[in-house]
């Protein structure tokens, strides 16, 4: 009894302090990690420890720490200790049906539609990034490109061709999209690959007039994108603006620090249609938010924001 009361109070009150002191020196993703696992320690003993006595459960308790903490101690190696790395502060904004689901051409026949953009711009994000899939929805030219040696660039770098308040960012991790020359010059088109790209299509790119970054060894390492967006094209606000495989990627990296959902007036239902986040395995554990704001439309719509 004297143990299970000094683990609850363990589990009620370090977890908090410390990631109180963590948030208070700008180790917010640390922090989030510790409240996260305080949240698992709640939930493992108000259920399955109910029922069994602290002792025989030592085992299953100390693997949770020792996972949870192994975890942030990687993450924080990873980061080379830049807990407080410079980055935008990103916010994954989409517009669902009632029941979650975003495939563009269902919600466009929402009523509530028409506030997306608005929407949109109340948020102040001047540069969106969105994932392949979407991009080739509903940018890119068609067909994709032929690289006739590809010699890989294998190496970080970055090419900015303008100075923009904002910037159309496509995550494209191998080099594949078609574009026409850049003209736009309040939100020109910005490209992310890995260092899995044709030096051709880098080329290209140049040749185009089009900014672009590559970064992470086999996939884009959005970490250091993020940090690259901040640091040298002085992004300070990012929208990322899906699909659900680019905002579950933002959302896994602990780069997002707000979520905002624009439901329309309807109910897509349709088999294996996803989400806002899809492609987690079966043991993720729901991740806390806060709300943040809540606005009606006369439409029926309904604008809700939350702080990751
Ligand atoms: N309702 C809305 O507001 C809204 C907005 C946008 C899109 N959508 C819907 O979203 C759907 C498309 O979403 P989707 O999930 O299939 O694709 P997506 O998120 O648009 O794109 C995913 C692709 O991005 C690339 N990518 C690059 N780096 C990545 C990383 N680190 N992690 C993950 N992906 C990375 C990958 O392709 P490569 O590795 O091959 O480059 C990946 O397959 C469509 O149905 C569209 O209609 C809805």
């Amino acid at each position: 009894m004297e143990k299970r009361s000094g683990l609850n109070d363990f589990v009620q009150a370090a977890p908090g302090y410390i990631s109180k002191v963590l948030k208070e020196n700008n180790y917010a993703r640390m922090a989030d990690k510790i409240l996260k696992f305080n949240l698992k320690m709640k939930r493992f003993l108000s259920s399955d420890y109910r029922r069994i006595n602290f002792c025989k459960d030592i085992d299953t308790v100390s693997e949770l720490c020792y996972i949870t903490f192994a975890d942030i101690a990687s993450e924080y190696k990873n980061d080379g200790g830049k807990e407080g790395m410079k980055k935008p502060y990103i916010v994954c904004h989409m517009m669902t049906s009632l029941d979650g689901r975003i495939d563009c051409a269902m919600v466009g026949q929402l009523t509530g539609v028409e506030e997306y953009y608005a929407t949109l711009g109340e948020l102040n994000l001047p540069s969106t990034l969105s994932g392949r899939v979407t991009a080739q929805l509903e940018m890119a030219l068609p067909g994709t490109f032929q690289a006739k040696n590809g010699v890989f660039i294998g190496q970080e770098r970055f090419s900015k061709k303008v100075d923009a308040t904002g910037y159309e960012i496509v995550v494209d991790t191998k080099g594949t999209f078609l574009w026409e020359k850049e003209t736009d010059t309040a939100k020109p088109h910005l490209i992310i690959t890995s260092e899995q790209v044709s030096k051709e299509y880098l080329d290209y790119l140049d040749e185009l007039h089009i900014s672009w970054i590559a970064c992470g060894k086999d996939k884009i390492d959005l970490k250091r994108a993020a940090e690259i967006l901040a640091e040298e094209f002085g992004v300070e606000r990012l929208g990322i603006v899906g699909g659900p495989a680019i905002n579950s990627a933002f959302l896994e990296a602990g780069l997002l620090d707000e979520v905002s959902i624009l439901i329309g007036l309807g109910i897509d239902g349709r088999k294996g249609m996803p989400g806002v986040f899809d492609g987690f395995p079966m043991e993720k554990i729901p991740t806390p938010l806060k709300l943040k704001d809540v606005k009606t439309y006369g439409n029926g719509a309904v604008w809700l924001r939350y702080l990751v």
